[in-house]
C-alpha cells in the first residue's frame, strides 16, 4: 500500500459511498440499501445495490462489487493510487507525498510515467504543427477542411522528417530510453539506434475518457503505407476498452453515440456539430467498448464505411450492441464512402437527415440477409421467412417480439398469423432467447478440484461474516493459514482480527486489495447470500461440510509442502489433529 493505511481508511469513511455513487448513478432506497441500474453491465431491471451500513456496492446481475475505491477504479478508469487522490481531493483531505514501496509502486509509477510521456509527446506533436517544419502538416489538415478550432480542439499535431528529433526532445526532459519504447513513440536498432517511430505524419493523439493521452495515431499525408500508424498497446493503451473521441462524445448528451471507423470521421462530425461521435481504434468493435459506451447512452447509430467490409463490421457491432442491452440504428452514407466524405460534399442538415433516417439495426440485417435469397424463387423465400422466424425468436420480451413480428409481417408482405406461428414452432425446439449470461471478467473457465476448493474457503468466509456469533465457536479448528487461496487468507486475517475483537468491517477489507478484480472477489465474499436451507440440521451439516472441506484441503496442502518447509509441520501435525476432533465435534448454529 502506497499510503498508509490509516490515512486511506479515512478518505474511505470521509466519503461516503451513497453519496458518492448517486452522482454517477440514479438510486432508489429500498429496505436497508439503494437500487439503480448497474453502470457496469446493461439491465433493463436494477439490480445494483448499494449499503450504507456495509459501505459497499455489490450487483447481483454482473458481480461487480466492492467498496467507494473500487466504484471510482471502475468508473473512471483509475488505478487505485488515482482513485485514493480523487476521494481525498472530494473529501478535502490533505494527502502527503506518496510513501511508496514494493511492486505496486512500480507498476503505478510506471503508468504514471507513460502517461507523463505521451502527454509531453502531444505537446511537442502539436508545437511542430505550428513551426515552419510542420507547414505541410498544418496545410494537409486544411485541405481537409479542418478550422483552426478543430484542430486546437482535438490536439492535432505533427510528426517531423527529423529521424531523432522527438528522442531528443524527450531524453532532454528526463525521459529514459526504455519507457520511449514501451510507450511505442520511438524504437532501437543497431544501424540507426534510438530513433522516432512516427515520422513525417499528421498526428492524432488518443484519449481515454478522463483526456488523458494514451496513445497516437498517424496519418501519412498522400498514398504512403500505412495509411494510419497507430501506438501499441500498452500499460495504458487497451485498445478493446477506448473509443477515439469518447472524451468529448461522452458530454454530448445526445442519447446516442454515433459510431464509426475512423479518426478522420469522428472530426469531421464534431466540427459539423455533431459531437456525440466516437471511432473504435483501427480494431474491431468489443465487448467493453459497448458497455463503455452503455455508460452514457442507450442508443448507437453505426456510421461504418458502406463497403463490404463496413456492412460485415456493422453486423458484427450490432450483435454486440444487442448484447450489451444497447438499441443500434444504422446510418446510411450513399453515396458516399464514410461521413467525413458525406458531410464534405452534402452538409450537415442532410447528415442530421441521414442520422434521422437511420436503419433500425433488426431491419438492416434482415435486409443485408435478403440478399443471399432470391425471393421470385418460391424455396429460397420459404427458406428465407423461416430464417426470419429463427431471427425473430432472438427477443425474449412477448411484447417486443410481437411488435416486431407485426412489423416483419408488414414489410415483407407475410400474413402476421402465419409469421407468428413460425416464430412459435421454432422457439418450441429451441426455446426465446434468454438474456446473455456474460462471463465476469478475469475468470475464465476453471478446473473443477480449484474451484471447489475456492468454493468452500469463500462459503465459509461468508458464513461468517453473516453470522459473526459463529467465530468463538470454530476458532479453535481454524485460523487464517488454512485458506489456501492468498485472497481469502488475506481477507481471513484480517476478519478474523476485528472478529476477536467483536467487529467487522467488510469495506476497509475491500482496501487492502489494490487490484479491481480481486476487490471484486473480495466484495462478492461479502454478498453472497447463502443458499437458503430450510431445517436446522441441514444448516449445521452444511456448515460442518464446509468447515470440513477447508481443514482437510488445508491439511493436504500442508502435507504436500513437507519437506520443502519445516513451517509446513507443525500445521501439518496440528491440521491432523483437528481434523480428527472436528470430524467427531457437533457444532450448533443456535
Ligand atoms: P479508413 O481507411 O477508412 O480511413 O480507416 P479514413 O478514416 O477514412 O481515413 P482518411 O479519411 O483516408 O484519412 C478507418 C480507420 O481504420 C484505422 C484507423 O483508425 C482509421 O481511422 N486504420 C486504417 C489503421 O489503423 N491503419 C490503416 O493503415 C488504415
Ligand atoms: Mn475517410
Amino acid at each position: 500500500m502506497y499510503y498508509p493505511d490509516e490515512l486511506v481508511e479515512e478518505i474511505r469513511t470521509k466519503n461516503d459511498i451513497v453519496d458518492v455513487i448517486s452522482g454517477y448513478v440514479r438510486l432508489q432506497r429500498k429496505g436497508s440499501s439503494h437500487f439503480g441500474l448497474c453502470p457496469f453491465h446493461n439491465e433493463k431491471s436494477p439490480s445494483f445495490s448499494v449499503s450504507q451500513g456495509k459501505q459497499m456496492f455489490y450487483c447481483f446481475g454482473c458481480g461487480a462489487g466492492g467498496n467507494v475505491f473500487t466504484f471510482i477504479m471502475q468508473y473512471e478508469n483509475y488505478s487505485f493510487q488515482e482513485a485514493v487522490k480523487f476521494l481525498a481531493d472530494r473529501a478535502g483531505v490533505r494527502l502527503p507525498e506518496a510513501d511508496y514501496g514494493g511492486e505496486a509502486k512500480k507498476r503505478d509509477t510506471k503508468r504514471a510515467r507513460l502517461l507523463e510521456v505521451n502527454k509531453e509527446a502531444a505537446k511537442y506533436f502539436y508545437y511542430q504543427l505550428r513551426t515552419k517544419s510542420g507547414q505541410a502538416g498544418y496545410q494537409y489538415l486544411r485541405d481537409r477542411q479542418l478550422s483552426d478550432e478543430t484542430i486546437r480542439k482535438f490536439g492535432l499535431g505533427f510528426a517531423n522528417m527529423t529521424s531523432n528529433d522527438l528522442v531528443k526532445y524527450l531524453r532532454g526532459k528526463g525521459y529514459e530510453d526504455g519507457l520511449l519504447q514501451e510507450a511505442g513513440l520511438a524504437g532501437f536498432d543497431e544501424k540507426h539506434g534510438m530513433h522516432d517511430k512516427f515520422w513525417n505524419r499528421v498526428m492524432f493523439p488518443i484519449q481515454d475518457s478522463n483526456h488523458r493521452v494514451i496513445g497516437f495515431g498517424g496519418r501519412v499525408m498522400g498514398d504512403g503505407k500505412p495509411k494510419y500508424l497507430n501506438s501499441p498497446e500498452t500499460m495504458i493503451f487497451d485498445k478493446s476498452r477506448n473509443l477515439y473521441g469518447l472524451n468529448l462524445a461522452k458530454s454530448a448528451r445526445q442519447n446516442n453515440i454515433i459510431l464509426c471507423e475512423g479518426y478522420m470521421d469522428v472530426i469531421a462530425m464534431h466540427q459539423a456539430g455533431f459531437t456525440q461521435a466516437a471511432a473504435s481504434l483501427g480494431t474491431a468493435f468489443t465487448e467493453g467498448q459497448a458497455s463503455l459506451i452503455g455508460r452514457y447512452a442507450r442508443e448507437v447509430i453505426l456510421a461504418y464505411d458502406s463497403d463490404g467490409a463496413g456492412v460485415r463490421a456493422a453486423l458484427r457491432a450490432i450483435g454486440i450492441l444487442r448484447g450489451a442491452g444497447l438499441t443500434g440504428r444504422v446510418l446510411s452514407m450513399e453515396p458516399f464512402k464514410d461521413p467525413d466524405e458525406f458531410i464534405k460534399n452534402r452538409g450537415r442538415e442532410a447528415f442530421a437527415e441521414r442520422i434521422a433516417q437511420a436503419e433500425n439495426s433488426f431491419f438492416f440485417e434482415l435486409r443485408m440477409l435478403q440478399r443471399e435469397y432470391d425471393l421470385k424463387d418460391p424455396e429460397s423465400k420459404t427458406r428465407f421467412y423461416r430464417e426470419i422466424a429463427k431471427r425473430l425468436c432472438g427477443f425474449s420480451e412477448e411484447v417486443e417480439r410481437e411488435n416486431y413480428i407485426q412489423a416483419v409481417a408488414e414489410r415483407y408482405g407475410i400474413g402476421f398469423q402465419n409469421l407468428r406461428k413460425l416464430v412459435l414452432s421454432y422457439a418450441s425446439q429451441t426455446g426465446f432467447a434468454s438474456p446473455v449470461q456474460r462471463p465476469k471478467s478475469g475468470m475464465g473457465r476453471k478446473d473443477q478440484p480449484a474451484e471447489n476448493r475456492r468454493k468452500s474457503q469463500r462459503l465459509l468466509l461468508t458464513w461468517l461474516v453473516e453470522e459473526p456469533s459463529l467465530y468463538p465457536r470454530i476458532k479453535k479448528y481454524i485460523s487464517p493459514e488454512d485458506f489456501t487461496e492468498e485472497l481469502y487468507r488475506k481477507i481471513a486475517v484480517k476478519l478474523f482480527e476485528g472478529l476477536d475483537q467483536g467487529e467487522m468491517n467488510p469495506a476497509a477489507i475491500i482496501s487492502l486489495f489494490t487490484d479491481e478484480e480481486e476487490q471484486r472477489q473480495a466484495a462478492g465474499v461479502f454478498n453472497t447470500r447463502l443458499e437458503e436451507l430450510s431445517g436446522k440440521q441441514e444448516r449445521e451439516k452444511a456448515f460442518h461440510d464446509i468447515l470440513l472441506a477447508v481443514k482437510r484441503n488445508s491439511y493436504e496442502y500442508f502435507s504436500g509442502q513437507l519437506g520443502a518447509d519445516m513451517a509446513a509441520v507443525n500445521q501439518v501435525i496440528a491440521g491432523k489433529k483437528a481434523l480428527e476432533e472436528l470430524s467427531k465435534t457437533h457444532i450448533s448454529l443456535d
